[in-house]
């Protein structure tokens, strides 16, 4: 019921406070399951401050338009790409309906066709409802890495865009993205890269080290990456990315907003009013992190997903699906639907309706939190 009059600010936030004592939070180190994490410190201070900076209406907030374009350029430059376009938007769904569209719109074919993993996220069901395109899936190899044969062979005169994908919401599985790049210039067909998990992980474990294959603009056939601020990158929700390699894309996907206080301006992005400050605060993180401190974060998240994974071996009953390729480590048990409930029981933040429990170590997930849920895990087995 809308009240009638208003209540005091306390008692508001008493209320707040009680309805919010269900939700699990970041900092009890309880959340196991989720791509999100505590925003950084930082990140926090910049939104509060730049909190009424709307990103939809740029001719009032100038400055925030020239630090959103310099974001854009930042992200595009970690993907090695010169001259970025794209922008900040509220997360991995919007960027990748975005990549949809922009192949759709570009393309101009009668009846669409994108392919894609079966290992892909369910936002490119809604940009197939939304656009009216069709999804055609693509096999899994046993790796559970994309079939780069299937996807050639179902390339028809319809297709208008490959997908591939840079650390898969389930097991962090990275595609042959080279190949599949090969095949889409082959073809003259745009590649998108879904790294909304992996664009944040990739670069800087690469730099550690790790046995990744190229996934960026590196690779000609790319032409557009999903990279998503909000999950490896510690921004507030809500921070996606989408990178176009060429204007194009961009401009095919514009429509003129005419009524705004910058004159005549264009906007690609499906929101229309959107927050400043979290393009701020994606600006700021990178600024303060660099590639250094990105790595620093990335480093003890791969180690901790190896140590995890070595310790999920020894308990007898339980496998992992895959050895771990980013920092995602997913297992599976008998009777796992009692397992996934008890853990639940006990508080933890977990899923298992993919078939399996997947374990993100993003920055909040210490190592003390994993050795109570082993303890948990090894009690309830
Ligand atoms: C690979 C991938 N793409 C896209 C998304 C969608 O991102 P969002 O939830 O920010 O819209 C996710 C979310 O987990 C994801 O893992």
């Amino acid at each position: 019921m809308f009240p009638e009059k208003g209540a005091d600010e306390n008692e508001v936030l008493a209320e707040l406070e009680k309805k919010t004592e269900k939700d699990l939070t970041f900092d009890s180190g309880k959340i196991l399951g989720s791509m999100c994490t505590y925003p950084h410190p930082f990140a926090r201070k910049i939104i509060t401050r730049y909190i009424d900076r709307n990103l939809g209406d740029p001719g009032l907030h100038l400055g925030s338009r020239e630090i959103e374009y310099e974001t854009v350029q930042m992200l595009g430059s970690l993907l090695h790409l010169k001259r970025a376009h794209g922008n900040i938007v509220s997360g991995g769904t919007e960027a990748n309906i975005l990549a949809v569209r922009a192949f759709r719109n570009v393309a101009d074919v009668e009846e669409p066709e994108v392919i894609l993993p079966k290992s892909a996220h369910f936002s490119f069901l809604k940009a197939s409802d939304l656009l009216r395109v069709k999804l055609v899936w693509a096999e899994l190899k046993k790796d559970y890495s994309v079939n780069v044969k299937d996807v050639e062979t179902k390339i028809t005169d319809n297709t208008i865009g490959i997908v591939g994908i840079a650390g898969t919401t389930g097991l962090g599985v990275v595609d042959d993205i080279p190949t599949l790049s090969d095949i889409a210039s082959d073809y003259g067909i745009p590649l998108h890269v879904d790294a909304a998990f992996g664009g944040f992980v990739i670069p800087f474990a690469k730099a550690l080290g790790y046995d990744l294959p190229d996934f960026d603009f590196k690779l000609k056939g790319v032409q557009s990456i999903t990279i998503d601020p909000h999950k490896m990158g510690m921004v507030p929700i809500p921070a996606g990315g989408i990178i176009f390699r060429e204007k194009k894309f961009l401009e095919a996907i514009s429509i003129p907003a005419p009524y705004l206080a910058g004159g005549k301006v264009w906007q690609a992005t499906i929101t229309g009013t959107r927050p400043g400050a979290n393009a701020l605060a994606v600006w700021a993180m990178i600024k303060h992190l660099g590639f250094e401190g990105y790595t620093k974060i990335v480093k003890e998240a791969m180690e901790l997903s190896r140590w995890f994974a070595s310790e999920l071996k020894k308990i007898p009953g339980v496998y992992l699906i895959r050895e771990p390729v980013l920092n995602i480590v997913s297992f599976g048990t008998k009777e796992l639907e009692r397992i996934e409930g008890e853990l639940k029981n006990r508080g933890w933040g977990i899923s298992a309706h993919r078939g399996y429990i997947r374990i993100v170590m993003m920055p909040h997930v210490r190592r003390e939190h994993l050795e109570k849920f082993l303890n948990d895990l090894r009690e309830i087995l």
